[in-house]
C-alpha cells in the first residue's frame, strides 16, 4: 500500500463510534489504534481477473466521489499501487458472502472469496465512514475509517423481505430504491407477490389479459399497472448486481381473481369472474380439475422460469379456502412438477406442508407450527412469523397504516427473537433463512412502504446475518438509533419509534 503522507494514530470519536455502531453486527471485530483518512489522493485498486469486483467497486465510490468530491480513481492491477485493494482470495471459511476488511493508517485491504463478500464488504465501509456519505450533494468531511480487523460470514444464506405488488402496484423506480436500502443492510432476497384476487403485475405473453385486464385494477380503485418483461428482467439485474435474488410469487390455487377475471376458461362455471378491489381473503381458486388450468399454470412458470435467474419460484398456495382440501393437494403435487419441468424449486406458504412434495421444495412458515411435520419429511423452512416479522402490522395502536390481525408488531418485538426456538421441530438446520412480508391492502406510495418497512426490517437483517451471541435489544436499539442519520441521508422515510433513542 501507498502510506498516507500523515499516519494517523489517533482515532476520532466519530469513527470508532461508527464502527461500534455497525448492523448487521459483524461476526469478529478487532479495533486497532489508528484510523485511515479519505483524502483527496485516495485511491483504489481492484485485483485483475474479475470484472464483477470492478464493477462493485466503482458502484462504492461512484457516490462517496459525489459526497466527499475526491477523484477516488478505480484502477485494476495487482501491485497494491492504492488505499483501498479489493482482492478474491482461496479462503473457503468466508464463504459465499463473507469478507475480511483491514483498516489501518496506511489505507483499506477488503478481501474474500467470492464476489459477493466484497459487495458485503463495501455496505460495510459504508457505514464506516460518516453518515453525510450517503448524501447526494458535495458535503464537508472529515472522513475517518477506525482501524482495525473485521471478519464476517452471514447466518443464513436466506436474509430477505418480500413485497406485495398485487393489492397495490408499485413502479421500477420505487422498487429499485427499496432494493438500495436492502442491500445497504445485506438482505440478499427479494420476493415479489406479483398477482393475487386484486391485481396480476407480470406480463405473460402466452396469456396477456393476465396483465393486461388482470392488472388494470388494485385494492379501492387505486390505479392498477404491470411490469413487462423487459422492466422485470431490468429490475432483476438492477437487484443482482446489489446481490439480491428477485423470488417471483404467482398466487394459485387461491387468491387467484386477477386470472379468473382475465379468462373465462380458467373458471370451473367458464365465467369470468368480474375484477375486486376488496380486501377479503379465500374467496377465489382456480378450477382443479380442468386441462386449461394446467395449461396456463404451464406457460406462466415457464414463461416466469426464463425471467429468474434464481433458482425457485414461488406458487402462493395459502388461504386457498374455496379448494377442497384433496383438490388442493393434488394440485399443488401437480404444480410441483411443472415448477420442476422448467428447471426450478418451488416454494409455497406453510399451507403446502399438507401436500406429499420433494425435500427440495421450501415451506415458508407464516402463522403455525404446521411445517414441523414437512421438516421431519426432510423439508427446509423459510421463517416469515407474522405475530413478529409482518412488516404490515401496525408499530402500536396509533399506527395509521398497516393492519392488526397479527397483533402489534413494535419494533423491539421484530428485534427480539430467535429463530432456532420459534418453531418447536424446526432447528437452525432445517432453516434456509427469514423473510420480512409486507402486504399492500394499506400502502400505496413509497413513503408508505418505507414506514412500515423501517427500521423493523433492519433489525430483521441483522437476525439473518450475525450470531445470536452478538445480538440483545438494549444494546441494539443504540447501535439503530445512530443509523437515523444515515436513513436520513439517504432520504428514507422511517418511522422514528419511541422505543429507539435516536440521535
Ligand atoms: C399470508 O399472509 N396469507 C401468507
Amino acid at each position: 500500500m501507498t502510506p498516507a503522507t500523515t499516519p494517523n494514530v489517533n482515532v476520532s470519536a466519530a469513527a470508532l463510534k461508527n464502527q461500534n455502531n455497525l448492523i448487521p453486527r459483524p461476526q469478529s471485530r478487532v479495533p486497532a489504534p489508528g484510523m485511515f483518512v479519505l483524502t483527496a489522493t485516495t485511491a483504489l485498486q481492484v485485483q485483475t481477473g474479475n470484472a464483477e469486483l470492478k464493477r462493485i467497486a466503482d458502484a462504492f465510490a461512484a457516490p462517496l466521489r459525489r459526497a466527499t468530491g475526491f477523484p477516488l480513481p478505480v484502477s485494476l492491477g495487482d501491485d497494491a499501487r492504492g488505499n483501498f485493494l479489493f482482492t478474491l482470495v482461496d479462503d473457503p471459511t468466508l464463504g459465499d458472502e463473507g469478507y475480511e476488511l483491514r483498516v489501518t493508517a496506511d489505507g483499506v485491504a477488503l478481501r474474500a472469496h467470492k464476489p459477493a463478500g466484497i459487495f458485503y464488504g463495501t455496505q460495510t465501509l459504508r457505514q464506516l465512514l460518516p453518515a453525510p456519505v450517503e448524501q447526494a450533494t458535495l458535503q464537508t468531511g472529515a472522513w475517518d475509517i477506525a482501524a482495525g480487523t473485521i471478519r464476517d460470514v452471514p447466518r443464513f444464506v436466506w436474509r430477505g423481505t418480500m413485497l406485495d405488488i398485487a393489492r397495490h402496484f408499485f413502479k421500477v423506480q420505487d422498487v429499485k430504491r427499496y432494493i438500495d436500502v436492502l442491500a445497504y443492510y445485506k438482505l440478499n432476497r427479494l420476493h415479489l407477490h406479483l398477482s393475487d384476487d386484486q391485481g396480476w403485475r407480470i406480463e405473460i405473453k402466452s396469456w396477456d389479459r393476465l396483465a393486461t385486464h388482470g392488472g388494470s385494477t388494485a385494492v379501492g380503485g387505486a390505479p392498477g399497472g404491470y411490469y413487462t418483461q423487459d422492466e422485470y428482467r431490468d429490475l432483476v439485474n438492477y437487484a443482482a448486481e446489489r446481490c439480491i435474488q428477485i423470488i417471483p410469487e404467482i398466487e394459485m390455487p387461491g387468491h387467484s381473481n386477477a386470472a379468473l377475471a382475465s379468462y373465462a376458461e380458467l373458471n370451473a362455471d367458464e365465467t369470468a369472474r368480474s375484477v375486486y378491489t376488496g380486501t377479503d381473503v379465500g374467496f377465489s381458486s382456480l378450477a382443479i380439475d380442468q386441462a386449461n388450468t394446467y395449461q396456463f399454470v404451464d406457460d406462466v412458470i415457464r414463461e416466469l422460469a426464463a425471467l429468474t435467474p434464481a433458482p425457485y419460484i414461488h406458487i402462493g398456495g395459502d388461504e386457498a379456502h374455496s379448494t377442497p382440501d384433496d383438490a388442493y393437494i393434488r394440485f399443488i403435487e401437480r404444480v410441483e412438477k411443472i415448477v420442476h419441468a422448467h428447471g426450478k424449486q418451488m416454494i409455497g406458504w406453510e399451507e403446502i406442508a399438507r401436500a406429499n412434495l420433494s425435500p427440495t421444495t421450501l415451506m415458508q412458515q407464516w402463522k403455525s407450527d404446521a411445517v414441523a411435520d414437512a421438516v421431519k419429511r426432510g423439508a427446509r423452512v423459510i421463517l416469515s412469523p407474522a405475530s413478529k416479522v409482518y412488516l404490515d402490522m401496525k408499530y402500536d395502536p396509533s399506527t395509521k397504516l398497516g393492519l392488526d390481525w397479527a397483533g402489534i408488531v413494535d419494533v423491539k418485538t421484530s428485534y427480539a427473537w430467535e429463530p432456532s426456538t420459534e418453531i418447536a421441530g424446526v432447528a437452525e438446520s432445517d432453516i434456509v433463512g427469514l423473510e420480512a412480508p409486507l402486504w399492500s391492502e394499506t400502502l400505496v406510495t413509497r413513503a408508505d412502504i418505507e414506514y412500515m418497512a423501517f427500521p423493523r426490517l433492519i433489525g430483521i437483517a441483522e437476525i439473518g446475518w450475525s450470531p445470536e451471541k452478538n445480538r440483545a435489544w438494549d444494546e441494539y436499539k443504540n447501535r439503530l438509533a445512530s443509523h437515523g442519520a444515515r436513513l436520513r441521508a439517504m432520504g428514507v422515510n422511517y418511522f422514528a419509534s419511541p422505543q429507539v433513542p435516536w440521535e
